[in-house]
């Protein structure tokens, strides 16, 4: 174990995620966290991470000061750097030049730290302060033009700061170091695998279970998708996967998730045609929040009722990954602002809470994971692809894509131009090239001419977009050839539908969906 004591830096998943690419396990936590936890948890290693503060701020966070006495290996990235020197007795100050972004490192002392990372390799930068004087013990491992003290050690002590952020993409060779940390000062052994992973969990859940019942709610997402994987390989027949099909999904979505359930994965699927139900709420309803409301609660009923019916049930499974459990320590709070620290806005949840009376206890064998070990889980048990790697879709579905009234009709219409957005963008192998590439359907209608017919009918917006984690995002700059393939086949194809404009918002202004 290797464990990140938090300083409010974006870039602390990262650091976590760099390290388990090494396959050792690491976890991140508040930077309040006091030597003698850390002591008990025993971890191989600590890295201090970056954070938004000057050390020399009123409210700076500090680390209790007896880590350094531990006698664990240390590393200190950027603020954890700078709170190194400062606890230990050299000097911080606000530098002459601000450093941002790429810097060339010149490497004065190439043993442990730096082994493997090439001379002039370039780094990531961004720091407005600067190690102005090493406490007693260290050595200069690194400079860069503009900052003397690029990296530094005290080898005796295995302590290692670096003003740089290695666990960026842009630092060439971010991961050596990484590596080096890992492996030659830490002594750890590449035990996190997703061979071994399995296993464990298939322990657990079962030392956890028994022979108890758990309900697992699908989605068709890779989450849920793995969860169902893991908990049928751990219990069996005590599983119970339930699919409610609100009648929003994509075309054949729900048909082929059944499928491949059953006919790979040998796990039944309880499959709960609730279409006729959820339209039926939906009568009339144009507000976007007043319809996602109805689409939630809706939900919560048949989930209650179906649950019910199957049951009783002892557990419920939820697909909890770990930057959501992250986010809501409460450990990661400034005591003096009462602010989170980490400064992160949550993302989407699908099943938006379910009401507490259900008597379920949880579990989550999913909750040490971030998203992309989950991805490779899915692969390595056999998902398809096309649920690894999907695009984000949201829990209401093509609902919030049609505005206005959503009925049968318009649903139908919808789900054809999505289909053929989906062919199109498979068939020319560019489905990876977007965060999401979707069609969504205007409540209005325009004029147009077919053959010597005047139309009247509704326009298909195209909204594809590029992103990092949806929370920012840019539209995507494609094919004018390429829009209008899709744009005739629509026309052509999808009757209802005379006109398809293309979305060139940016996220912020626009978001990505429109309701
Ligand atoms: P917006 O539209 O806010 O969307 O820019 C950001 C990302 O979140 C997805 N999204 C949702 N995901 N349930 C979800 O699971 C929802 O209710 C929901 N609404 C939006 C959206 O697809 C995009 O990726």
């Amino acid at each position: 174990l290797i464990v990140i004591l938090d300083f409010g830096s974006q870039y602390s998943e990262l650091i976590a995620r760099r390290i388990r690419e090494t396959e050792v396990y690491s976890e991140v936590l508040s930077y309040r966290t006091s030597a003698a936890d850390l002591e008990r948890l025993n971890p191989k290693g600590i890295i201090l991470s970056g954070g938004p503060n000057s050390v020399y701020d009123e409210n700076a966070p500090q680390c209790d000061p007896d880590i350094w006495q531990l006698g664990i290996p240390i590393l200190g990235v950027c603020y954890g750097m700078q709170l190194m020197v400062q606890q230990l007795g050299g000097s911080v100050e606000r530098a002459e030049l601000a450093e941002y972004g790429k810097a060339a490192l010149h490497i004065d002392d190439p043993t442990d730290l730096l082994t493997n990372v090439e001379q002039g390799s370039t780094m990531w930068m961004s720091h407005g302060d600067s190690v102005t004087h090493l406490p007693d013990g260290f050595e200069i491992l690194a400079h860069t033009d503009n900052t003397p003290n690029a990296a530094i050690a005290n080898h005796e002590q295995q302590i290692y700061g670096v003003q740089f952020h290695p666990e960026v993409v842009h630092s060439v060779g971010g991961q050596a170091l990484v590596r080096n940390f890992v492996y030659h000062i830490c002594d750890c052994e590449p035990t996190w695998t997703t061979a071994a992973f399995v296993e464990e969990s298939i322990r657990e859940i079962r030392a956890r279970v028994g022979d108890k019942r758990v309900l697992l709610a699908l989605s068709g997402g890779v989450d849920s998708s793995t969860l169902a994987f893991l908990l049928h390989r751990a219990i069996g027949d005590n599983l119970t996967c339930m699919f409610i099909d609100q009648g929003f999904m994509r075309k054949y979505e729900p048909e082929r998730l059944v499928k491949l359930f059953r006919d790979q994965f040998h796990i039944p699927v309880e499959y709960v045609n609730a279409r006729d139900r959820f339209l039926e709420k939906l009568v009339g309803v144009t507000d976007p929040e007043e319809k996602r409301r109805h689409i939630g609660h809706e939900f919560i009923r048949v989930f209650e009722e179906e649950s019910r019916r199957l049951g009783p049930f002892d557990y419920l499974a939820q697909g909890t990954l770990y930057p959501d459990v992250i986010e809501s320590a409460d450990s990661n709070v400034d005591p003096k602002t009462g602010e989170r620290v980490a400064v992160k806005i949550k993302s989407h949840h699908n099943v938006g809470g379910l009401p507490e009376d259900l008597q379920f206890k949880l579990i989550e064998p999913l909750r040490k994971l971030f998203k992309d070990e989950v991805r490779n889980l899915g692969r390595s048990i056999g998902l398809p692809e096309e649920i690894v790697r999907r695009h984000p879709f949201p829990g209401p579905g093509l609902a919030i894509r049609i505005l206005g009234e959503v009925t049968a009709e318009r649903l139908k219409i919808l789900r054809d131009a999505d289909y053929i957005v989906r062919q199109e963008i498979n068939r020319h192998g560019i489905y990876h090239d977007f965060w999401q590439a979707f069609a969504v359907l205007l409540p209005i209608r325009s004029v147009g001419v077919m053959g010597d017919q005047r139309t009247y009918a509704y326009p298909i917006v195209l909204r594809f977009v590029s992103s990092e984690d949806g929370m920012t995002a840019d539209w995507s700059r494609v094919d004018y050839d390429f829009i209008e393939l899709i744009s005739n086949r629509i026309v052509n194809e999808v009757a209802g539908v005379n006109r398809v404009v293309y979305d060139v918002t940016s996220k912020p202004p626009g978001t990505i969906e429109w309701e």
